[in-house]
């Protein structure tokens, strides 16, 4: 049987000690890594199916996409209450089919809601002049920013809109507005 020495107790002691440290920063990169996977699958909380506020119209009726369709043809860009009752554009693309990102109407200049003009495609704020494109990316100042996304989906025909927090598709980078 062979005797423990004296001088080993020490050396298991630091071997355990580094394996704990390994464990534990292996551990605290797993973690780090699974994050943004639990973040991606805990549903949101806002009410609605699915997460996100029912668009609702001017008069303060839910949208259906059969009803919004049926007067809005494609291209139309008009205005429901999004989320906070924000004014925001829902597209309509070809005939059939909302889009899947709503425009924010606040002007990003001094908070002016923002019209679309279908002759000149764009929207063009009245207050100082500020222009953005057919997806709300600025295009001529003072405002700093495009216009903010918002997510739309259809589900059951009601239409719902929700924080858009991926990369903004116009600037590629992160969205401003969250
Ligand atoms: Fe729109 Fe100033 S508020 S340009």
């Amino acid at each position: 049987m062979t005797q423990m020495t004296s001088s080993d107790v020490p050396s298991m002691g630091r071997r355990q000690f580094m394996n704990l440290l390994t464990f534990g920063s292996l551990t605290g990169v797993a973690l780090g890594a699974l994050y943004p996977v639990v973040n991606y699958f805990i549903p949101p909380s806002a009410g609605g199916s699915g997460g996100g506020t029912s668009a609702k119209d001017e008069l303060g009726n839910s949208v259906t996409a059969t009803g919004w369709l049926a007067n809005h043809p494609a291209g139309d860009r008009s205005l429901v209450q999004g989320l906070k009752g924000d004014p925001t554009y829902l597209i309509v693309e070809g005939n059939d089919a909302i889009g899947a990102y709503g425009i924010n109407a606040i002007c990003t200049h001094l908070g002016c809601v923002v019209p679309w003009n279908a002759g000149a495609n764009k929207f063009q704020c009245p207050c100082h002049g500020s222009q953005y494109d057919p997806t709300g990316k600025v295009v001529r100042g003072p405002a700093p920013l495009s216009l903010a996304l918002a997510n739309v989906s259809v589900e059951n025909d009601n239409v719902f809109v929700s924080q858009w927090t991926d990369t903004d598709f116009r600037t590629s980078e992160k969205p401003w507005w969250v």
